[in-house]
């Protein structure tokens, strides 16, 4: 399974690199097998070897160049990155990042070979408009994308769900997970308040093959539990 933290602009350098040692340590104590991803602000992106990866939240699709407040491709390369989100709902619809943008994103990305986590999920207005209206909005958020990618995993993260504590049913992400799995069958994560009291039961679902968590995540002893309990259920 993939456990993945996305501390978003959270802690400082000196913070993300004791958390990433404290997570290092969990790993190697409890023999977990599991993928485990982190994903720091950029500043605080540094070289690392060993059992977790460290990805970037985003890049801009260029080696380098004349994109003022971008990293590109070299700022990536010094330190081994080789993992980016593509797509939360926070760059989509906070940051304004069109679909467009996001292809275009994704097919530089892929082009070096990066793992890429490509986030879907849809806003309340959408979810309330009924499941087969909430499907084809998703369904469109894949447009463009290369859905047999080799290095490709999905996370679906409702918007509504996103740092709120609500999340959907148990019941509703399986039904949602086995629908989006038709479209490809790419490892599919659950985010969105994914918490140390909810993550075994997310963990456990059918169609489910990892977590994408946030807030919760910022707790290096809970992110370890979520971990723990990915190994445990081992699917
Ligand atoms: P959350 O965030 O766990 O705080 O809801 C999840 C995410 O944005 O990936």
């Amino acid at each position: 399974m993939i456990i993945a933290a996305n501390l978003k602009t959270n802690l400082t350098r000196e913070k993300t690199s004791k958390y990433i040692k404290e997570v290092e340590s969990f790993l190697a104590k409890n023999n977990i097998s599991q993928e485990v991803l982190v994903f720091p602000a950029i500043s605080s992106l540094n070289l690392h070897v060993g059992a977790l990866t460290v990805g970037t939240q985003n890049a801009y699709p260029a080696i380098n160049g004349a994109f003022t407040g971008e990293i590109g491709y070299e700022q990536l390369e010094e330190f081994g990155i080789k993992t980016i989100l593509i797509g939360h709902s926070e760059r989509r619809h906070v940051i304004g990042e069109t679909q467009e943008e996001l292809i275009e994103k994704f097919n530089f990305y892929k082009e070096l070979g990066f793992k890429i986590l490509y986030c879907v999920g849809e806003p309340l207005e959408v979810r309330e408009a009924g499941f087969d209206k909430m499907m084809e909005y998703i369904s469109n958020q894949y447009e463009g994308i290369d859905t047999s990618y080799e290095n490709l995993v999905i996370a679906y993260e409702p918007v509504w769900a996103i740092g709120t504590g609500l999340t959907p049913t148990l019941e509703d992400i399986v039904a949602i997970h086995k629908e989006l799995k038709k479209i490809s069958s790419a490892p599919l994560l659950y985010g969105g308040s994914v918490k140390v009291t909810n993550a075994e039961e997310v963990l456990a679902l059918d169609g489910v093959d990892g977590v994408l968590v946030g807030s919760a995540a910022l707790y290096a002893e809970h992110f370890c539990t979520m971990c723990e309990y990915a190994q445990n259920i081992d699917k």
